[in-house]
C-alpha cells in the first residue's frame, strides 16, 4: 500500500480545509509545513506528496516564501508521485508554473496542479458575502472527486478551476492576463516598498518587512491569540501587546483572526475579518500543528 503525506500552509483555513478534504478522500497524513521547517533538510519515504497552500501574488510567482523554503529543502523526492493544490482569491495563472521550477530543481517533478477559488482574503467589503462564498464551497465539494481521480490514478497533468463569480470567461481571462502578469509587478512592488529601509531588496526579503503595515487599535486586550497563531512565530508579545519581527508572510492571520478585531493594516482598509467557517481558531494555533 502507498503512503499519502498531504503539506499544508494555510493563514486563514481555506487551504487547511482543501487539505483536510483531500487528505480524508485520499487517506493521506496531514503535516503542517511551518511545523517541520525548523529541519535543515526534508525527507520521507512517502511515495505520494500533496502540497497545499495559498497563491500570494501571482506577479511575483504566487508561491508564498515558506512554502519556497520547503520545497527547497526537500530531498530525495525524483520517484515520487507531487501534487499540488493552490487556493486562490481572484486568478491563478502562473503559481503552478513557478512551483514546478521550483520542484524541479530539486530533483523532483510536479505531477499534477490544481487550483481552488476561496474567498480572497485581501478583499475588501464583500470578503463574508455567504452567497459567494457558498457558491465556492459547492464548486470545491465537487472537483474534490475530480482531485482524488488524479491522484488516485497517479494521473498527470492540471485541473484548472474557474473564479467561481466569472464561470466560463475565466479561460479567456487567463489566456490574456497569464502572459501580461509580470506587468503588474511594480504594482505588487511599490506596496512592499512602504515598510522597508531599503527598496533595492528583492521581492523575497521586502515581504518579510509587510508586518510594519500592522498595528494595534484600543481594542487589544492583550490576549496574546495573534503571538500563538502566527504559522512562523513573527509575534512576540511586548508590554501586553504584539510586536513584529520582520519575518513575515504576510499571511494575514494575526489580522483575520483578532477576536477583539484589534489588529490592522494600511494595507487592508476596507478588509473585513474572514476566515474559512468551517475552521476553528484552535484549529489554527502553532502549538496544535
Ligand atoms: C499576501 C497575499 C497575496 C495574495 N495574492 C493573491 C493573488 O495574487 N491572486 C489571487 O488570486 N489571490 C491572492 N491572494 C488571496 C489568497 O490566495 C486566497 O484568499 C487564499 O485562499 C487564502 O488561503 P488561506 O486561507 O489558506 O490562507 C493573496 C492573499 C494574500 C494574503
Amino acid at each position: 500500500m502507498s503512503k499519502v503525506e498531504i503539506y499544508y500552509f494555510s493563514g486563514t483555513g481555506n487551504s487547511l480545509v482543501v487539505a483536510k478534504d483531500i487528505a480524508e478522500k485520499i487517506n493521506g497524513k496531514l503535516i503542517s509545513i511551518p511545523s517541520i521547517m525548523d529541519r535543515n533538510s526534508i525527507k520521507t519515504d512517502a511515495d505520494v506528496m500533496g502540497v497545499v497552500f495559498p497563491v500570494y501574488y501571482e506577479p511575483y510567482g504566487g508561491v508564498p516564501l515558506i512554502v519556497r523554503r520547503f520545497i527547497r529543502k526537500l530531498e530525495g523526492i525524483g520517484s515520487k508521485y507531487i501534487f499540488a493544490i493552490c487556493t486562490y482569491g481572484s486568478g491563478s495563472f502562473v503559481t503552478l508554473k513557478y512551483l514546478e521550477k521550483i520542484i524541479k530543481s530539486r530533483g523532483g517533478k510536479l505531477a499534477a496542479g490544481f487550483t481552488v477559488n476561496m474567498p480572497n482574503i485581501m478583499a475588501g467589503p464583500n470578503l463574508n458575502n455567504t452567497k459567494k462564498q457558498q457558491k465556492m464551497f459547492e464548486i470545491w465539494k465537487k472537483n474534490i472527486e475530480v482531485i482524488y481521480e488524479y491522484v488516485n490514478t497517479r494521473k498527470e497533468g492540471k485541473f484548472d478551476a474557474p473564479n467561481a463569480l466569472v464561470g466560463k470567461v475565466y479561460g479567456l481571462i487567463k489566456l490574456i492576463i497569464t502572459p501580461l502578469i509580470f506587468l503588474f509587478k511594480p504594482l505588487t512592488l511599490r506596496h512592499l516598498k512602504r515598510y522597508s529601509d531599503s527598496s533595492k531588496l528583492p521581492y523575497e526579503e521586502l515581504l518579510q518587512f509587510m508586518d510594519r503595515s500592522f498595528h494595534t487599535n484600543e481594542k487589544c486586550v492583550g490576549c496574546g491569540n495573534c503571538s500563538r497563531i502566527c504559522p512562523v512565530g513573527n509575534i512576540k508579545m511586548v508590554d501586553d501587546r504584539p510586536s513584529w519581527q520582520h519575518h513575515c508572510e504576510f499571511c494575514l492571520a494575526c489580522f483575520h483572526w483578532c477576536p477583539k478585531k484589534a489588529i490592522e493594516s494600511r494595507e487592508l482598509k476596507d478588509t473585513v475579518r474572514y476566515h474559512h467557517p468551517d475552521v476553528k481558531i484552535s484549529d489554527m494555533l502553532r502549538e496544535k500543528n
